[in-house]
């Protein structure tokens, strides 16, 4: 059985917060265990907790739609979220329900080592950067401890949102660019935050 396998196996169990007895599925999440890059989203809607996979409703198609802009097939990324059972009615996740499932998330990462984070929507970057407004940062890649991260707007809120939508359509542009620069290896960390923006 593989790690990520495994992995699959504890959160389908896991009692960890409330949701787990409202969920239906857990979600949580898929792709290729070597991936580059990993998008990691919010929580799992309807459909997910149906099916048991993230971003198989409106959202995904607009993802995937997304990825085939720039060549990429939804089989080639990673594809997670920050928590990995539904919210009741699609509510905003709880504080305490994100940082019992912080270990899921945690494990991902470190088990697919991937090259670049895409953190989708507000909750996502929060995530990995609690003081960076999404509004702010979308479409600007910095690096961290060996992995670069392109924070977009999340699909869901992009796809009828002509701003957001052309924000989401041309960030998901620099993604090539970026996967180029993170090829080349480890970079020098540079510890200011101001200096770590890239592009
Ligand atoms: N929105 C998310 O953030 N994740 C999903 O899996 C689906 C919709």
């Amino acid at each position: 059985m593989s790690a990520l396998t495994e992995l699959y196996d504890n959160i389908a169990v896991c009692p960890d917060c409330d949701l787990s007895r409202s969920r239906n599925r857990t979600v949580p999440g898929e792709g290729p265990d070597d991936a580059e890059i990993m998008f990691v989203g919010e929580a799992p809607g309807f459909y997910e907790d149906q099916q048991g996979r993230p971003f198989v409703g409106a959202a995904g198609r607009f993802l995937e739609e997304l990825l085939t802009s720039i060549g990429l097939r939804r089989d080639q990324v990673y594809i997670a979220n920050v928590i990995k059972c539904r919210p009741p009615d699609n509510r905003d996740p709880l504080p305490k329900e994100i940082e019992a499932c912080r270990k899921w998330l945690e494990c991902q990462i470190d088990l697919i080592k991937p090259k670049i984070i895409v953190p989708l929507g507000r909750f996502s970057l929060a995530w990995f950067s609690p003081n960076d407004p999404i509004g702010r940062v979308h479409g600007q890649a910095s690096y961290r401890d060996g992995i670069y991260y392109l924070p977009m707007y999340h699909p869901a809120a992009a796809l009828h949102a002509g701003n957001m939508r052309r924000a989401i359509e041309e960030d998901f542009q620099k993604l090539p660019a970026t996967l180029e620069e993170a090829r080349k290896g480890p970079k020098e960390e540079v510890p200011e935050p101001e200096q770590m923006r890239l592009f």
